[in-house]
């Protein structure tokens, strides 16, 4: 691939990872591009979930959508953390109204030790091609974001099947098969670093690792479940920032900060900016929280507690983002209000 990206124009994200002054703090949004926006239902019409990840075209145009419509300071590749399940050979549907639902979840020691990550890059190409062609459609109006779901999280749905509140399918096997449960794990990491460091090389400029449920693990079996796996993937993406958002593991912001190699935390919305700061001591970008809901209330309402959000961050070393996801039914004017309140700040 030619790496001969045009230079990037707007570098606050960028500035903001390492913790470089910055006028005012960058801001893009959780699932930016996805069904709050109309152009996004327009594609959702016609084409299969999968249809869209795994065509590039498809891909580049629905990351760009939320970057016309709001201009936001970072794109995120629209893909989904499940395509490295499906590249160990898990079947993956998209059911709407349901969400995924795999067609065979690990339910046997054997099934486990049958995961192996062999060629993840290559069985991912489609990803790669369409974080280039991202990369050049952007003509650098902002930095590019890749992402991966972490061994934990991906762990739940590959011997869940699907999702669910508590995972409960998926604790089960990990305290009964915990060698089995290991090896998945250790495969995960594996398949993760491969997939992560071949993004950066088709042009991903930073990336964000999710482990979206590390909230359901005690602090004990994050420690050990979770933790190690987190610790080896940001050490060996070294060329570029990682974002680590373990949604819920608000027990574990200190060692995060101090022993994952992350060079931001993400923070969901369960948790004070002043606690998340005194658990990393000021030393680490961290990005998030507003609550997602909160972009259901009044526009004059989000404009206020946006800024609110600002004041307690401090400018510095903060990307302005939602503790999660944006949720479906957020009008486009409020997700617009968020982003403008941040842009207009200070
Ligand atoms: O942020 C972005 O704009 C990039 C795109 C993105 C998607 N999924 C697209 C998507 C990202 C970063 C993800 C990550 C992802 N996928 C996570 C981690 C983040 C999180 O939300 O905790 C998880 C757990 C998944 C797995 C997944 N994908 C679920 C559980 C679902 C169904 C639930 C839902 O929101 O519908 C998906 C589907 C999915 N992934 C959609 C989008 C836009 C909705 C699909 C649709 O169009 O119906």
């Amino acid at each position: 691939m030619s790496n001969n990206f045009p230079p990037l124009k707007n570098d606050l994200f960028l500035r903001a990872l390492r913790g470089e002054d910055v006028e005012r703090p960058p801001v893009w949004m959780m699932r930016q591009a996805g069904r709050y926006l109309p152009q996004y239902m327009e594609l959702r019409g016609k084409y299969t979930f999968f249809e869209r990840v795994e065509t590039p075209e498809l891909a580049c145009e629905i990351t760009l959508q939320p970057i016309d419509e709001l201009e936001p300071d970072a794109a995120i590749i629209f893909s989904d953390i499940l395509t490295v399940p499906q590249a160990l050979g898990i079947d993956v549907q998209m059911i709407q109204g349901k969400g995924p639902v795999m067609g065979n979840p690990i339910r046997s020691v054997d099934d486990a030790f049958a995961i192996l990550a062999e060629d993840v890059p290559e069985k991912l190409k489609h990803v790669m091609d369409a974080i280039h062609l991202t990369r050049m459609e952007l003509n650098g109006r902002v930095p590019l974001i890749g992402f991966a779901g972490a061994p934990w999280t991906l762990f739940c749905y590959m011997v869940q099947g699907e999702g669910s509140k508590d995972f409960n399918r998926a604790k089960s096997f990990l305290y009964r098969h915990p060698e089995a449960s290991r090896h998945v794990m250790r495969e995960l990491t594996t398949a993760t670093i491969d997939y992560l460091r071949a993004q950066v090389e088709a042009g991903a400029q930073a990336v964000q690792l999710f482990d979206s449920w590390a909230g359901l693990l005690s602090p004990e079996d994050f420690n050990e479940w979770a933790l190690p796996s987190l610790m080896e993937i940001c050490s060996a993406v070294k060329e570029v920032p990682v974002i680590l958002f373990a949604k819920g593991a608000w027990y574990a912001l200190e060692r995060l900060s101090f022993h994952s190699n992350a060079e931001a935390l993400g923070i969901d919305w369960t948790i004070t900016p002043e606690y998340a700061r005194e658990k990393t001591r000021n030393e680490i970008t961290l990005q998030g929280n507003f609550d997602p809901s909160h972009l259901l209330a009044p526009i004059p309402e989000i404009r206020k507690q946006t800024r609110r959000m600002i004041q307690r961050f401090g400018v510095r070393r903060y990307i302005a983002n939602l503790g999660h996801g944006i949720l479906p039914h957020v009008p486009v004017d409020n997700a617009r209000a968020f982003v403008d309140t941040v842009k207009e700040y200070g």
